[in-house]
């Protein structure tokens, strides 16, 4: 018999979706796929956007979509990478996804990476070394991903607002907020950060918290003015959105309880690697509020940990980069995929 693979390498989701989610693919008027959305004719980008501008109480005018956050990403990089200005500059965290670098290395944009540190049990951005680099640096792009991806630290509305504050105006700050439903059910500081500033932006997913990876849908919030609006131009898609998309994007995001339900397994799955690996000599597992925990391993132990995934059709993120390379990311995943993870550890670890 073949084993199924278990993914816990990517931060998906292990879960189902909800009710909401499976009525509106059951119920999908097909027809709907014959034609363009007409939506457009009323100066609006999709029936995603509008419902969006409802729940946030964002103007539509300063929300965009993509196909994923990584679509609103690349199109945010690529735009105020290779604008007029020639200022190429980006300035990523230490650690981070890679995506970042890949996506202004494809319009030759400049990326440099600022300090995150290491803290008791957690990680945490530098704004000292931050603060110095945008003076030096004058960068065109600031990018914050919080939760960040791997490292699951994030920053409050409070000190968003004050990177915000240390960036001259020409100074784009993108903030990529992949996970941070997990973080708080709060959403009025977008509003209110996207009203007193124009040069920030959000980018948000379906992707993590409502789980719908394979959805690819995306959504952004942008400042008011001339530089934002010119670019929500250019990130528009003029004959609409995927049609069927925008119907479970909508379904998703109004089955929030169930999404919570979930985000409680992931609660308890935190606690439980704490406790159980945490207390092990030589592991560590930091802080976390995204769907993912990051843990730290004594390295001698990498290859029979490796070995033990894979023969149990394990499959989680064994990170290489520099100064990180002796750590692993797991998804967290579903009660007994969470015990199976930490059963494989404590049994390596054990030996
Ligand atoms: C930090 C971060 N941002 C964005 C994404 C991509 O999201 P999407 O599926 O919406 O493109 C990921 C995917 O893992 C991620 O880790």
């Amino acid at each position: 018999m073949k084993t199924e693979l278990n993914y816990l390498d990517r931060n998906e989701f292990n879960f189902e979706p909800s009710q909401e989610v499976k009525d509106a693919i059951k119920n999908f008027d097909l027809n709907k796929l014959c034609f363009y959305t007409r939506i457009y004719d009323q100066g609006k980008k999709s029936i995603f956007s509008v419902f969006l501008s409802e729940q946030y109480s964002i103007d539509e005018k300063q929300i965009v979509l993509g196909y994923g956050a990584e679509d609103l990403l690349k199109m945010a990089v690529h735009y105020f990478l290779t604008g007029s200005d020639g200022n190429k500059t980006m300035l990523i965290p230490k650690f981070s996804w890679w995506y970042y670098k890949s996506i202004a290395d494809e319009v030759d944009g400049r990326t440099l990476q600022y300090p995150v540190y290491e803290t008791e049990d957690s990680f945490a951005y530098d704004f000292d070394g931050l603060r110095r680099m945008i003076a030096e640096e004058n960068p065109k792009i600031l990018l914050v991903a919080s939760p960040n991806n791997p490292t699951g630290n994030g920053l409050t509305p409070d000190e968003l607002e004050q990177l915000v504050g240390m960036v001259p105006a020409t100074t784009v700050v993108l903030v990529d907020e992949a996970y941070a439903s997990y973080v708080t059910e709060d959403i009025s500081y977008i509003r209110n950060l996207i009203a007193k500033y124009p040069n920030i932006i959000f980018c948000r997913t379906l992707s993590k918290f409502y789980g719908l990876p394979g959805l690819r849908l995306g959504f952004g919030f942008i400042g008011k003015g001339e530089t934002m609006e010119r670019f929500s131009r250019y990130a528009n898609k003029y004959l609409g959105y995927d049609r069927l998309s925008e119907e479970i994007g909508i379904a998703a995001l109004k089955s929030d309880a169930h999404y919570r339900e979930i985000a409680r397994v992931m609660d308890e799955a935190r606690r439980m690697y704490t406790d159980e690996i945490g207390s092990l000599p030589g592991f560590k597992v930091y802080k976390s509020m995204a769907n993912f925990i990051l843990i730290k391993y004594p390295i001698e132990l990498k290859a029979a940990l490796q070995q033990e995934f894979a023969g149990q059709s394990y499959k989680v993120k064994f990170m290489d980069e520099p100064d990180i390379n002796s750590h692993m990311r797991i998804t967290l995943g579903r009660r007994e995929q969470n015990r199976m993870v930490a059963d494989i550890i404590l049994k390596v670890a054990k030996r």
